[in-house]
C-alpha cells in the first residue's frame, strides 16, 4: 500500500509523497505543458499500434482516442487542471486520462516510457519549430527581394571596415542578406530532414518485449522511420542542438543587419527611413524617432546564442542513456525559438515598411574617393600599367584632391596629367559613381545587370 501522498504514477515503492523542495525542483509541469498537443498526438499513435498489434483490444484503443480527444479540448480551452505533484505532461495528461476513461488509460503506457515519450514530443515541437522558421525565412527573403527590386540601380557607398570602399548598388547590398537567409533556409530544411526519425517505442532504452510496431506510430506522427537504436533515441538532443545552432546562426545574420539598419536610420546616414510602425519616440526629446525593433532584435540574439550553450553545457557530461538533466532542454530551446520567431517577423516587417533615400545614398556614395580603384583600373587597362604603379599614381592624386579638399573627379586634366603624364580625358568616364556600379559585370558583382539576374534566380527558386 502507498503513502495517500506518494506519486499516483509510480508511487509504488514509496512510503511517503516528496518534500516541497524536491517537488519544486522536479516539476517541468511549468513549462513542458507547451507540448501537450505533441503529447496526444504520440499517444494517440502509441494506442492505434498497440490496438494494430493485438496489444490491447480495439474497445480500450477506441476510449483511449475519444478520451485524448477530450483531454486536448480541455488544455485548449483552459479547463484542464494541470497539477504540479503530477510533474510532467505526460503524467497530468495520462492521469486526466484515467479521470476521463477509467480503466483503460492504464492500458496507455503499455510498451513505452516517459523518456521515448519525451524525446517524441519534444522533437515533435521542434519539427513544428522549423517549419515555422522556414516560413517565417521566406516571408522575411521576399520582403528583401522587393527591396532589392525597387532598388537594383540606386548607388549606396560599399564599405570596407566601416569605411567607404567602392560604390555598391542598392540591390547588390540588399541581395547580400537574401544570401544569408537563403543559407538559413537550407540549414533549417537540412536539420529537419536529419532529425525526421521517430524515438518512440525505444521505451526507458532498452526497446521492449511487447510486439510494437515502430514503423507504424512512426508513419502516422510524420517521421520518416524510427530511429534504428533505442539508447540513442532516448538519449539524443542533437535536434534541439541543431536547432539552436541553426537559430544562432540566423539570429546572427539578423543581428548584423539590424545593426545596419540602426546605423543607416540615424541623422548622420539617413540610409533609409523606418516606418512609423516599427519606431518608438522618447519621453522628453520630441523629434526622436527610434529603431527600438532593430536594437531589440540585436538584442534578443543573445538569448538565443545563449540557448544553445545552455544545452550543449546540459549534454556534455551525460552517460548514456537518459538522465533527468535532459528536462533542462525545454526551456532553453522554448525561449529561443520564441525570440527567433518574433525577430524574423520583425525584421520582416521592418524591411516590407522601409524606405531606402535615394539621394541620401547616392550623396555618399561618391564621397571618400569611392572610386578610386575604378581610376587604378583605368590606369591599368588604358594605359597598360603595371597594378601595383597604378595604385600608386591613384595614391598620390587622392592626396591631392584630400589636400584640396575636392573629390576625385572634380580635379582637372591638367591635375592629373602633374602626376603622370600619359592620363587622357576618357579617365573622367570612370569616376562617375554609375559608370563603378555598371562596369562590375563579374558573376555576382554589384552592376545592375547582374543583380537583376541574382534577383530573377531567386524569385525563381522561391516560385
Ligand atoms: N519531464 C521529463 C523530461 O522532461 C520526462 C521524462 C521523465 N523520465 C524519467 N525517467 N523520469 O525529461
Amino acid at each position: 500500500m502507498t503513502d495517500k501522498s506518494s506519486n499516483a504514477m509510480w508511487g509504488g515503492r514509496f512510503a511517503a509523497g516528496p518534500d516541497a523542495i524536491m517537488e519544486a525542483i522536479n516539476a517541468s509541469i511549468g513549462f513542458d505543458k507547451r507540448l501537450a498537443a505533441q503529447d496526444i498526438a504520440g499517444s494517440r499513435a502509441h494506442a492505434a499500434m498497440l490496438a494494430a498489434q493485438g496489444i490491447i483490444t480495439d474497445s480500450d484503443a477506441e476510449a483511449i482516442r475519444e478520451g485524448l480527444l477530450t483531454v486536448l479540448s480541455e488544455i485548449e480551452t483552459g479547463a484542464f487542471p494541470f497539477s504540479t505533484a503530477l510533474e510532467d505532461i505526460h503524467m497530468n495528461v495520462e492521469s486526466r486520462l484515467k479521470e476521463v476513461i477509467g480503466e483503460p488509460a492504464g492500458r496507455l503506457h503499455t510498451g513505452r516510457s516517459r523518456n521515448d515519450q519525451v524525446a517524441t514530443d519534444f522533437k515533435l515541437w521542434v519539427r513544428d519549430q522549423l517549419d515555422a522558421a522556414e516560413g517565417a525565412l521566406v516571408a522575411l527573403i521576399r520582403a528583401l527581394l522587393a527591396q532589392a527590386d525597387s532598388g537594383a540601380e540606386w548607388v549606396m557607398p560599399g564599405f570596407t571596415h566601416l569605411q567607404t570602399a567602392q560604390p555598391v548598388t542598392w540591390g547588390h547590398h540588399m541581395m547580400a542578406y537574401v544570401e544569408m537567409f537563403g543559407r538559413d533556409l537550407s540549414r533549417v530544411r537540412d536539420a529537419r530532414a536529419r532529425m525526421n526519425e521517430s524515438p518512440l517505442g525505444a521505451a526507458a532504452l532498452a526497446g521492449t518485449s511487447f510486439p510494437i510496431d515502430r514503423h507504424m506510430t512512426a508513419q502516422a506522427l510524420g517521421f520518416d522511420r524510427p530511429a534504428a537504436n533505442s539508447l540513442d533515441a532516448v538519449s539524443d538532443r542533437d535536434f534541439a542542438l541543431e536547432f539552436l545552432s541553426v537559430a544562432s546562426i540566423c539570429a546572427m545574420h539578423l543581428s548584423r543587419m539590424a545593426e545596419e539598419l540602426v546605423i543607416w536610420s540615424s541623422a548622420q546616414f539617413r540610409f533609409v527611413t523606418l516606418s512609423d510602425r516599427f519606431s518608438t519616440g522618447s519621453s522628453i526629446m520630441p523629434q526622436k524617432k527610434n529603431p527600438d525593433a532593430a536594437e531589440l532584435i540585436r538584442a534578443k540574439i543573445g538569448r538565443i546564442f545563449g540557448a544553445n550553450v545552455a544545452l550543449m553545457t546540459v549534454m556534455k557530461g551525460l552517460p548514456l542513456a537518459y538522465s533527468k538533466d535532459m528536462q533542462e532542454d525545454k526551456e532553453q530551446v522554448f525561449d529561443a525559438a520564441d525570440n527567433l520567431m518574433l525577430a524574423l517577423a520583425a525584421m520582416e516587417g521592418m524591411v516590407k515598411d522601409m524606405s531606402a533615400n535615394a539621394d541620401s545614398l547616392e550623396a555618399a556614395a561618391g564621397a571618400g574617393f569611392s572610386t578610386a580603384t575604378d581610376l587604378a583600373d583605368w590606369l591599368v587597362r588604358a594605359l597598360n600599367m603595371p597594378f601595383r604603379d597604378a595604385h600608386h599614381v591613384t595614391g598620390a592624386l587622392v592626396a591631392m584632391a584630400e589636400s584640396r579638399g575636392c573629390d576625385l573627379p572634380d580635379l582637372s586634366l591638367d591635375d592629373m596629367r602633374s602626376v603622370h603624364t600619359s592620363i587622357t580625358q576618357d579617365v573622367f568616364g570612370v569616376l562617375g559613381v554609375h559608370n563603378s556600379v555598371a562596369s562590375r559585370t563579374s558573376y555576382g558583382g554589384t552592376a545592375p545587370s547582374e543583380v537583376r539576374k541574382q534577383i530573377a534566380r531567386w524569385k525563381d527558386l522561391l516560385g
